[in-house]
């Protein structure tokens, strides 16, 4: 299916920062985020007054600190929160904040089925360990040229795959989001093919780095980013990581993916970070890290090569972009 409405990712690398929204950025680096921040998103077309009464409040997760850190600067939690893509919620870099208060993320529970021995409907508690998480601080690079370091709380997706028991032909993972109109009010404008889809190699999603998030900044996922559990695909696009899992499915063929069906030519099953591959309507050399002036070099695999390169060992990178 092609997008018929012009997404905001589809605008040019300049224009896919509302003003207000920069303004906050001025902010932030000025070191006063929080209460300037939610002012600044007013001004990005957000009523905090109205969504600050509906968020839901985030519990600690107790955590280890994990070796992975890019010991760069973290970005301000309320960029993180507050600046989002999940279109279940609404296109607009603001709507997820606005809007995800609706997801009612406990009781969650996750089918996993397909080439498993052990296929069922697991209760969130059973699939995720919570007494084995972690804080991993990874960049997320977005396919739109801006970035973010962010501290993620959570388990490699190799255990959860550990759990099931992956069967010896599988050679991919699906991962399918709730699509649920009572909750989620963006899917009934059918932006993209919902429910949203995403899909791994399997031996990426064995990698050491693949990672589901239940967490961020110490705390359990708000709703905008993906509660309760999302993926983590620290050299990929963004897009790769998909939000408020209620699905996972192991098969020997490669899933489709929501992107991929949406617009083929521009959002690939590999996906891997190339700043050599121009996207069709911007430059991916470089990018904005959110938070900072100016843009920086985009790495590949965006700055994972030395742990993944070998995956695609062969590969035209430039073709399976
Ligand atoms: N997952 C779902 N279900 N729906 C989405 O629209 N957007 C993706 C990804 N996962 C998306 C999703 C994109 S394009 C990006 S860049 C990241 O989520 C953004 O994650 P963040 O909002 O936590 O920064």
């Amino acid at each position: 299916m092609l997008i018929k409405n012009k997404k905001s990712w589809h605008e040019s690398e300049n224009a896919v920062t509302p003003e207000g929204l920069y303004q906050t950025r001025r902010t932030f680096i000025k070191g006063a985020a929080g209460i300037v921040g939610l002012a600044g998103l007013a001004g990005a077309g957000v009523a905090s007054g109205a969504f600050a009464a509906n968020q839901r409040v985030l519990n600690k997760l107790d955590h280890t600190k994990s070796g992975f850190d890019p010991r760069e600067a973290l970005t301000p939690e309320a960029a993180v929160t507050n600046y989002n893509n999940y279109y279940e919620y609404g296109t607009d870099k603001a709507d997820p904040a606005a809007n995800a208060w609706r997801l009612q993320p406990k009781p969650w529970s996750v089918s996993v089925d397909g080439m498993v021995d052990k296929p069922a409907t697991y209760a969130f508690e059973d699939l995720v360990d919570m007494q084995s998480l972690e804080e991993r601080i990874y960049r997320l690079r977005c396919v739109e040229a801006w970035s973010m370091v962010i501290p993620w709380i959570g388990v490699p997706l190799s255990a959860i795959l550990a759990k099931v028991g992956v069967q010896g032909g599988a050679k991919y993972v699906g991962f399918e989001t709730l699509a649920d109109p009572k909750q989620m009010p963006g899917v009934r404008r059918r932006v993209l093919d919902w429910p949203y889809v995403e899909g791994l190699t399997l031996a990426e999603a064995m990698n050491p780095l693949t990672f589901v998030a239940v967490g961020l900044y110490g705390k359990e996922l708000p709703n905008q980013n993906g509660a309760p559990l999302r993926l983590i695909v620290p050299w990929k696009y963004g897009y790769k990581s998909i939000k408020s899992i209620v699905r996972i499915t192991l098969g020997d063929k490669q899933p489709e993916t929501s992107w991929g069906r949406s617009a083929p030519s521009e959002y690939g099953f590999y996906s891997n970070v190339n700043p050599l591959v121009e996207h069709p309507r911007w430059s991916q050399a470089r990018e904005r890290r959110i938070g900072e002036f100016g843009r920086r070099k985009t790495l590949m695999f965006n700055g994972y090569g030395e742990q993944v390169a070998h995956l695609y060992a062969g590969m035209d990178l430039r073709e399976n972009h």
